[in-house]
């Protein structure tokens, strides 16, 4: 037993299980529910009195309830306590408004740090957070906070079934290539880092792809969402002669029956992790998170950046 207590919001229940199970923390159940009107109540269950108490906690799909809850949940471990909160976020929202891209836009990225300092939150861990425009998450949250990648343990699941031949690793866009950098260090690869714009919510346009002279491909994202930035590269790729696409995204949200269309359109394969609860998850990065945060309980937090 030591002195890490893991909790949850509604976002990483099965997340926090495994992580408390992998690190040896204990694990402080939440009893939730929503009153008639939709305002949410929370109350954290057992002693967290003087522990670091991590609270994990993905925002996607719901965002701006989970921020809320999390909020909650971070106020009622103050309440009783504790000595520090730990955000464990495997999935940050709104981190891909970067920038106020038009005069009267809110720079989300920077708000929603903002109000997870404001919940109370000591220390952040996060994975493969969208980092663009701000290149290093220490210049969104003012608290400690690391960027954990998944990416390595990602591209060791590929590794494991490689197929034959050279492969391609390509990123849909400028911000894609340090993703890809990390893939082509585990995978003996050629690299193409393309250009993306965005026209619209569900509509990209990707820059055209020379011949590749390979026959597979490996296409690597942070995430998937309306899956038309993955859909885009791989109509690209295939109208160039590559007989095999797989797709390789730590994050799936996966919304509008995305995962039909990526199949329909050829896609061989998606690895993924559980950052968000997914059927399609064959990579868990429960340990990833547990060695952070007991390193962090035994005093020796892991550097802002940790591949
Ligand atoms: C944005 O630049 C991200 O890295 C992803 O490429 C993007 O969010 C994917 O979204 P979608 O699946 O809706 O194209």
């Amino acid at each position: 037993m030591n002195d890490l207590v893991v909790t949850y919001g509604s976002g990483a229940e099965g997340l926090a299980r495994k992580v408390a199970q992998i690190s040896g923390a204990r694990l402080a159940e939440v009893d939730r529910r929503i009153f008639p009107d939709g305002e949410q109540y929370v109350r954290v269950c057992g002693d967290v009195c003087g522990k670091d108490v991590a609270i994990l906690q993905s925002f996607a799909l719901s965002p701006d309830r989970l921020l809320v809850e999390y909020a909650l949940i971070a106020d009622a471990v103050s309440g009783m306590g504790c000595r520090r909160v730990i955000g464990a976020f495997p999935y940050i929202a709104y981190a891909r408004q970067d920038e106020r891209f038009s005069e009267g836009e809110a720079l989300s990225a920077k708000v929603f740090a903002t109000l997870i300092e404001a919940s109370g939150t000591d220390a952040v861990y996060t994975v493969d957070m969208h980092l663009h425009r701000f290149r290093d998450i220490s210049e969104i949250f003012r608290i400690p906070a690391t960027n954990l990648s998944a990416m390595r343990l990602l591209a060791e699941e590929y590794s494991r079934h490689l197929p034959p031949g050279r492969i391609l690793v390509v990123g849909p866009d400028r911000e894609s290539s340090q993703w890809v950098k990390a893939v082509a260090d585990v995978i003996p690869s050629s690299c193409a880092v393309l250009e993306k714009e965005r026209l619209g919510d569900r509509e990209v346009r990707i820059s055209e792809i020379s011949d590749s002279m390979c026959s597979t491909a490996l296409i690597v994202d942070d995430m998937i969402s309306t899956g038309k930035t993955i859909l885009e590269v791989l109509g690209k790729l295939k109208a160039s002669g590559v007989e095999r696409v797989d797709a390789l995204v730590t994050h799936v949200i996966l919304v509008e029956g995305a995962y039909s269309r990526l199949k329909e359109a050829g896609l061989n394969s998606l690895i993924t992790t559980d950052t968000i609860a997914n059927e399609y998850a064959s990579v868990s990065i429960a340990p990833l998170l547990a060695d952070a945060l007991m390193l962090d309980a035994a005093g020796k937090p892991c550097p802002p950046t940790f591949l």
